[in-house]
């Protein structure tokens, strides 16, 4: 541009431009500022969410989020993978639309199936805010350069083509509906249980394809993370935890103590002080408030789980 214009004009179009510029780059310093005040409200609201969620439980590895321990189903075992910013080997490629696609379809970038053992069926009931804030959180993660490990599923379980078979009726995409009867906490409460979907991926049993049984859920398992018997949380007398108020089960989840006075151990321990305990107040009560209401469903693992596998259940 300045070849075309004489030298006194290059002068003065230089002197014009530098002004501009710098009432350019003032302009961009400020909105570069504004915008890292409000990215950092969103990765920290997605922090939120990421805890709640559970994601640690899963895809933590020798480093965070770089793959973690394999989830062992009667039909194989699935190798979460590395869902760190790696542009190879992790997430790094992906977009925020891409995530969304994830969570709400369960589809990869290409239009893939995923393995319901990656609990979309319940993420899918997330707001598209909370997706949009699990991205800018992730994006913000350590990258990890170590390669994900396939699967182990014996031949046909091993073709994806098969989950297309398997989600119409048993997969609906959607955010969670708001139930207008119900106060706003314990609506709350069931958003954290069923949306960030967390207890079930451990206390309900699962079925074909690593899908948690909905007749099932909360109902226990003798097949659970580790080969571990993981217990009955709904509310029934007998077999599961029907003798805890509300108020309970918001200390258990704030502290681990069991109203018998013992802590819990292990896994649950990990899970509490992963998620449960750096929940607000008010989600926490929410959460108790919800899961203290569900039907009780009777199912006697200390029975079961001497005497039987997974699959028989007593109602
Ligand atoms: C119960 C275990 C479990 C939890 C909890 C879990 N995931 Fe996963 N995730 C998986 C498995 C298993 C896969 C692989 C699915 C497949 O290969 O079809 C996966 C796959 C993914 C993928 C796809 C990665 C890729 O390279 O294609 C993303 C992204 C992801 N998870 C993000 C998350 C986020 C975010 C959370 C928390 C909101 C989360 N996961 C919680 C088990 C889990
Ligand atoms: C990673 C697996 C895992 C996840 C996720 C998980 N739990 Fe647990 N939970 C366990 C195991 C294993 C035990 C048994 C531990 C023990 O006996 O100390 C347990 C025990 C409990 C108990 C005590 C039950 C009893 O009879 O003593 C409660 C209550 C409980 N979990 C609630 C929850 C809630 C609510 C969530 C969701 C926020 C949740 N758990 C998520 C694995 C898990």
């Amino acid at each position: 541009m300045t070849t075309v214009v004489g030298p006194r004009g290059a002068v003065f179009y230089r002197g014009a431009l530098s002004a501009v510029h710098g009432a350019l780059m003032l302009l961009a310093g400020l909105s570069v500022h504004g915008e890292l005040l409000a990215d950092t409200e969103l990765v920290e609201q997605g922090r939120y969410v990421f805890q709640a969620a559970g994601c640690v439980s899963c895809h933590r590895g020798d480093s965070t989020l770089a793959g973690g321990r394999p989830i062992v189903t009667p039909f194989g075992a699935f190798y979460p993978p590395n869902i760190t910013p790696h542009r190879e080997r992790g997430i790094g490629r992906w977009s925020e639309e891409d995530l969304v696609r994830a969570l709400r379809m369960g589809l990869d970038p290409d239009g893939q199936h995923y393995y319901p053992a990656f609990p979309y069926p319940s993420y899918t009931r997330m707001t598209r805010q909370d997706m949009r804030a699990l991205y800018a959180f992730l994006m913000t993660r350590p990258e990890s350069a170590r390669q994900s490990r396939p699967h182990e599923l014996p031949w046909p379980l091993s073709l994806r083509t098969l989950i297309a078979h398997w989600k119409p009726g048993r997969f609906t995409p959607g955010a969670a509906p708001v139930d207008p009867a119900r106060s706003q906490q314990w609506n709350r409460g069931a958003y954290l249980a069923t949306a960030l979907g967390h207890c079930g991926e451990c206390h309900t049993p699962r079925g074909f394809l690593g899908t948690p049984r909905r007749d099932r859920y909360l109902a226990g398992t003798c097949t659970g993370p580790d080969g571990l018997w993981v217990p009955n949380i709904t509310p029934d007398d007998e077999t599961g935890i029907g003798g805890w108020s509300t108020e309970e089960l918001d200390t258990f989840l704030a502290t681990g103590r069991r109203p018998d006075g013992c802590y819990a151990s292990g896994l649950m321990m990990e899970v509490l002080g992963t998620s449960c305990m750096q929940l607000t107040d008010y989600d926490r009560r929410a959460l108790a408030v919800y899961l203290v209401s569900l039907p009780p469903i009777h199912n006697n693992l200390d029975y079961l789980c001497a005497a039987f596998g997974d699959d028989e259940f007593l109602e």
